[in-house]
């Protein structure tokens, strides 16, 4: 039995509260946090605190608060030495303090309210300072996803990186996409089936393929034709940075 320690109240310790309470192998001790109102999520299932000084025994402490405040926190709390981990994506592991067996234990997903169907297809990216943490890492993953990989905080950080493009700057593109629809009156949801599509594509053909559209083909009139439709600065910019960036890759002149 792995007896766990949750730290924070957010999106990412919701989603492992709720894979973890299911399992028969964990068993979650304690969930604490400065938010009380968040913690009533929780407390229906486990014990549930505010006070950092008062963490229950446990065998991993997993630190799931916002990146700026790992640091911070990790100073605060005592953690008995035993094994305690962050589950940030940009976050070097040796950022953690308070005791000499730390790791990281990142799930590779996008958490933001509407629990993931499945945590089984959920890439762990997982490091650990010693050998025996970390097969005690790779145990505890192993029982939510069969995607558990050892990756270094230099190659996560990369990782994270290519994150951001991959699911945080595509989503912003469908934010643009949903203001440029609502701004016209015709519904967004015309664009689903394209966008559904997009990503079908991108599972069986390299991005490189996958990529259409006026810049991709140099319409140049088409791309000046955007750029007089769309009405702020910023959508401007974006848009050009794009198409000149596509242009850049496929080797056409601006
Ligand atoms: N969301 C994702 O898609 C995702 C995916 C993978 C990894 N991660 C990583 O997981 C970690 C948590 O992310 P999240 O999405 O769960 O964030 P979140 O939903 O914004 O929750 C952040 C948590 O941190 C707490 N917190 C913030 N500042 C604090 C401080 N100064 N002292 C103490 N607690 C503080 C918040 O408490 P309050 O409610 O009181 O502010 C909240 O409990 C981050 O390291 C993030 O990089 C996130």
């Amino acid at each position: 039995m792995l007896n766990i320690v949750l730290i924070g109240s957010g999106n990412v310790a919701k989603f492992l509260f709720d894979v973890f309470s299911v399992h028969p192998k964990i068993r979650l001790v304690q969930v604490v946090g400065r938010n009380k109102e968040a913690l009533n999520y929780f407390k229906e299932k486990t014990a549930v605190g505010s006070d950092y000084s008062k963490l229950k025994k446990a065998d991993i402490y997993i630190l799931a608060v916002k990146d700026d405040a790992i640091q911070t926190v990790s100073k605060k709390i005592n953690v008995h030495n035993s094994l305690l981990v962050h589950t940030s994506g940009s976050i070097a592991m040796n950022a953690l303090s308070g005791t000499t067996r730390l790791g990281v234990f990142y799930p590779l997903q996008t958490f933001s309210g509407v629990p993931p169907e499945n945590s089984d297809t959920i890439p762990f990216c997982i490091e650990a300072e010693n050998e025996e943490d970390y097969v005690h890492l790779e145990n505890l993953a192993k029982c939510i996803s069969s995607s558990v990989y050892r990756i270094s905080s230099e190659k996560r950080r990369q990782l994270h990186l290519a994150a951001v493009f991959a699911n945080n700057f595509t989503n912003h593109m469908y934010f643009m996409a949903s203001e440029i629809c609502t701004e016209q009156k015709v519904p967004f949801d015309l664009l689903k089936p394209l966008m559904h599509e997009t990503y079908q594509k991108i599972m069986n053909q390299s991005p490189f393929d996958a990529q259409t559209g006026p810049a991709r083909r140099n319409d140049t009139r088409t791309l000046q034709e955007h750029l007089l439709l769309l009405k702020e600065a910023n959508q401007k910019k974006v848009y050009t940075t794009l198409s000149e960036s596509i242009q850049k890759t496929y080797g056409k002149k601006l």
